[in-house]
């Protein structure tokens, strides 16, 4: 079997596969609306805290910041002065959030920053010596993939002791069937990210309640299908897990790995484009 390395173990890989995934996937309607739409009248209205107050968010593993923007914009229309910490290891993210932030000033303007670039585990023991500093919204958006599946009940306990009374953890994680799942599934070679059952079973562990929403989504993996391409060859690293997937993989795995993509294309769409599933799951615990 050959040796394929992990896509996480590097980092700046990850970073440029994420983007490509990410404007693939999110770029779309249908997600514009659920932030739009759907998570201000199902969701944000869950947060009970007054609108005078400054809302404390905290962002954990926020990446480039596209997705926490778009959800700032909403939060804004309700309290009108936000601070937000941002905990993400990784520089060049933090350098990109920054960048989009002073470019959507007239966007976000009312939020202040406090940047810190660290894990959320560095960030947990530096603060553990000021434990009334508490949160009203902690957003985990796609981070849980970066820990062990046995370590989601203590991360989960440990943000709930962060949380204020009112306030709300939510949680974006890919469903259990999107593509990236059904494919690192299929093939023992590529790591297997935690997925909304792992979650569903940590909070049963911990007898937190939750609610669910589904976000349904789809993926334009054209590129994938279409000779080679610096933005197919992304895509299949994020779809595959795997760094280099094209250059490390055997030219057997590789055609397999493009024919279980073929076989699970949704639909073809009016212009032509293959379009794979890329659901995932908002879970929304509040305290
Ligand atoms: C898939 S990206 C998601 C980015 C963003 N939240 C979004 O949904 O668009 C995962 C992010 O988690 C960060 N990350 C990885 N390990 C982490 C850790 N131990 N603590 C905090 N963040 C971490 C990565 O650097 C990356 O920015």
């Amino acid at each position: 079997m050959e040796t394929l390395r992990p896509l996480q173990s590097d980092q700046e890989r990850y970073a440029e596969s994420f983007l490509v995934y990410w404007n693939l996937s999110r770029n779309v309607e249908a997600f514009q609306n659920w932030i739009n739409s759907y998570f201000p009248e199902k969701i944000m209205k869950e947060i009970k805290v007054e609108k005078e107050k400054e809302l404390m968010v905290l962002g954990v593993g926020s990446g480039p910041g596209q997705t926490e923007c778009l959800v700032l914009k909403e939060l804004l229309k309700q309290w009108p002065k936000i601070r937000d910490t941002v905990v993400e290891p990784d520089l060049s993210y933090i350098n990109k959030y920054q960048d989009l932030a002073s470019k959507k000033t007239e966007l976000i303007d009312g939020v202040s920053f406090e940047w810190r670039q660290q894990t959320l585990q560095q960030f947990r023991q530096e603060t553990q010596d000021q434990p009334l500093k508490k949160y009203h919204f902690i957003m985990l958006f796609h981070v849980l993939y970066f820990f062990e599946i046995e370590d989601i009940a203590d991360i989960i306990q440990y943000l709930k002791s962060i949380l204020q009374d009112g306030g709300m953890i939510l949680t974006l994680i890919e469903c259990d069937d999107d593509c990236v799942a059904q494919t690192t599934e299929k093939f023992p070679q590529f790591k297997k990210n935690p997925s909304t059952q792992d979650v569903e079973k940590a909070l049963a562990k911990l007898q937190i309640q939750f609610v669910k929403h589904r976000i349904t989504l789809s993926l334009d993996g054209t590129s994938c299908f279409v000779g080679e391409t610096k933005q197919g060859e992304l895509l299949m690293n994020f779809l595959t897990q795997t760094a280099f997937f094209k250059e490390t993989a055997s030219n057997s795995l590789y055609s397999d790995v493009i024919k279980h993509l073929r076989s699970i294309v949704l639909s073809e769409s009016e212009d032509g484009k293959s379009l794979l599933r890329c659901d995932c799951d908002a879970i929304v615990i509040t305290k």
